[in-house]
């Protein structure tokens, strides 16, 4: 079980605005990780499971204006995909609020962000490219 994210090459978009933002982004898993696993207790893993959620609306926000600006075709999917993930983190965040860092909350959590890295790798870098492509 990984419990540190970063923004490797390989999940380097090439836009400016998404890489930096996804650096932001796995901060806030890190510090949220951090967290749990130090026993920091429920107000310190609520206060920072909250960032990461906020945090992540803000990204996919940004995101889907760039989408929009730059009338990317795959903006539809994208944005359901998007909202589909916030509501899974969400819950997730919820469960973890609610029963604290538990094997099974903890693993849910990694497998959550792990989809959010394989987007990263794949819907972002794409879009990434089309916004390059555009200009
Ligand atoms: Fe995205």
């Amino acid at each position: 079980m990984s419990l540190f994210y970063e923004v490797t090459p390989e999940l380097m978009t090439g836009n400016t605005l998404i890489d930096s933002e996804h650096k932001q982004l796995f901060q806030a898993v890190n510090q949220l990780m951090d967290a749990c696993s130090k026993g920091k207790g429920r107000e310190q893993v609520m206060q920072t499971a909250q960032f990461l959620r906020q945090y992540v609306d803000k990204h996919f926000q940004n995101e889907e204006q760039l989408q929009i600006r730059y009338n990317y075709p795959g903006h539809p999917a994208h944005k359901q995909f998007h909202n589909g993930y916030k509501q899974k983190l969400n819950e997730t965040m919820q469960n973890l609020i609610n029963e604290g860092p538990t094997v099974k909350t903890l693993g849910d959590l990694n497998q959550v962000v792990g989809v959010l890295v394989s987007h990263i790798r794949v819907e972002d870098k794409k879009l990434a490219q089309y916004i390059r492509d555009a200009r």
